[in-house]
């Protein structure tokens, strides 16, 4: 029996700043952010957006094309929580309406996040079958204003229904990982905004690429030429190439010419490159955008994915795209949402990166935004309260 993604969607936010325009800001060339980095924009949370927000905005079409009954069990992965105890699980839970009888965890593990809730989901349908998860990955990627990490903020949700005999992604079982107790990027609880290594957080990523690859070659058997396309965890769309470059190394095959390697990599990018890093949600917004985004139909296609989050854990899975997955994508709301999103002046993005969420203790109440079906009301009493648009 088949286990994997019956139904997916991705959110982001309403507002975006243009890479060439923080370059302008920052007295770098352009090109080395759209080229170098290969990010074109990063979206902007405004102050009534946030990780709950965000991914119950992804969920919503899910739960209307699914329906909710049978959901067990709802993870929530994220590294940018907004609270030490409850999980974010509940608010969506809340939220969406989602049925009493439904186990709600927050996972956390960096951008490794999702990836994990992912696994854990598939396990629990692979015990009960006749049962549902709901996985949600939301994050916003912040770093210091000035800093090298700023265009390589962004933020985003993915939501992935769960299921036997899903509809879009059957998943393979065999997956390789890595894991080492490292600190090349981190958030201490007082902080808004990560710490990062970024030279040693890159080499690390792509040297735990090659154990994690190893390990699922050795499972499965399989070689890289089994995959029809890969969709790497993207903190920046350059890494997408500079992994493959190593992979095709480590697996003793040539890397093949600059066509065949797009075709490869680049439509699992296409969104990344307009978002920027979703943290938890990213190599599944890159799934999204692989089928949204490939050339030609996937219909029994297998995938190759890598997933990495610091501190570090990092996986090699595959999946193989179902037969029919077409008609139970959300291509079109997937481009509406990024062709109707609204550009910001590097004046009001700093201004939105200063306000956050006021950490007073005090009550506040936030303006609309433009935005999903959910906002971010206000918070009273310590609490954050939520309301449907
Ligand atoms: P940097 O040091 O400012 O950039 O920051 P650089 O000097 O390395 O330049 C970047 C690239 O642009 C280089 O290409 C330059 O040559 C090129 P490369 O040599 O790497 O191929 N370049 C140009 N290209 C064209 N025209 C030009 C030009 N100028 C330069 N004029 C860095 C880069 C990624 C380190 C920084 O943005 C950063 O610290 N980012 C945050 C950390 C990060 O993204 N790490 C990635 C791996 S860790 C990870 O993925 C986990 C993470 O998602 C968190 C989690 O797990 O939760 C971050």
């Amino acid at each position: 029996m088949n286990i994997g993604i019956d139904l997916i969607s991705f959110h982001t936010p309403a507002y975006y700043l243009d890479l060439r325009v923080l370059a302008e800001r920052r007295g770098v060339d352009p090109d080395k952010f759209v080229i170098g980095v290969g990010q074109e924009q990063m979206a902007i949370p405004p102050p009534d957006q946030d990780i709950v927000t965000l991914a119950a905005n992804a969920a919503l079409p899910v739960l209307e094309e699914a329906g909710r009954d049978g959901i067990e069990l709802l993870l929530f992965a994220t590294e940018s929580g907004i609270d030490q105890s409850k999980a974010a699980a509940l608010f969506c839970h809340g939220l969406l309406g989602l049925p009493p009888t439904c186990r709600c965890a927050e996972v956390k593990e960096a951008c490794y996040g999702g990836t994990a809730a992912l696994r854990m989901a598939a396990a629990m349908v692979a015990a009960r079958p006749h049962t549902k998860a709901l996985v949600l990955a939301a994050d916003v990627a912040r770093y210091d204003l000035g800093s090298s990490g700023e265009p390589t903020q962004g933020a985003g949700a993915v939501a992935m229904l769960v299921t036997a005999n899903p509809r879009v992604l059957a998943l393979d079982p065999e997956t390789g990982f890595h894991a080492e107790d490292i600190m090349d990027f981190w958030r201490p609880n007082y902080r808004a905004e990560a710490f990062v290594d970024g030279k040693y957080s890159t080499k690390m990523y792509l040297t735990t690429l090659i154990p994690a690859w190893q390990a699922y070659a050795a499972a499965s058997g399989r070689t890289l030429a089994d995959h029809a396309h890969l969709a790497f965890h993207m903190p920046f769309t350059k890494i997408a190439w500079k992994s493959y470059t190593r992979l095709c190394r480590a697996a003793g095959v040539p890397e093949p010419d600059e066509e065949e390697t797009a075709r490869i990599l680049r439509p699992a990018t296409v969104y990344n490159r307009r978002t920027g890093n979703s943290y938890s949600a990213c190599v599944h917004e890159g799934l999204c955008s692989l089928l949204d985004n490939a050339p030609a139909p996937l219909d029994g296609r297998r995938l190759g994915f890598f997933s990495y989050g610091s501190g570090c854990v990092a996986e090699f899975y595959s999946g193989v795209v179902q037969p029919g997955y077409r008609g139970h994508l959300f291509t079109d709301r997937h481009r509406a949402m990024l062709e109707t999103r609204t550009e910001l002046t590097y004046r009001q993005y700093e201004d939105i990166f200063n306000y956050g969420v006021p950490q007073d203790g005090g009550d506040h109440v936030f303006a609309p935004y433009r935005g999903g079906p959910f906002r971010l009301a206000g918070v009273k009493d310590h609490k954050r309260r939520y309301e449907p648009r």
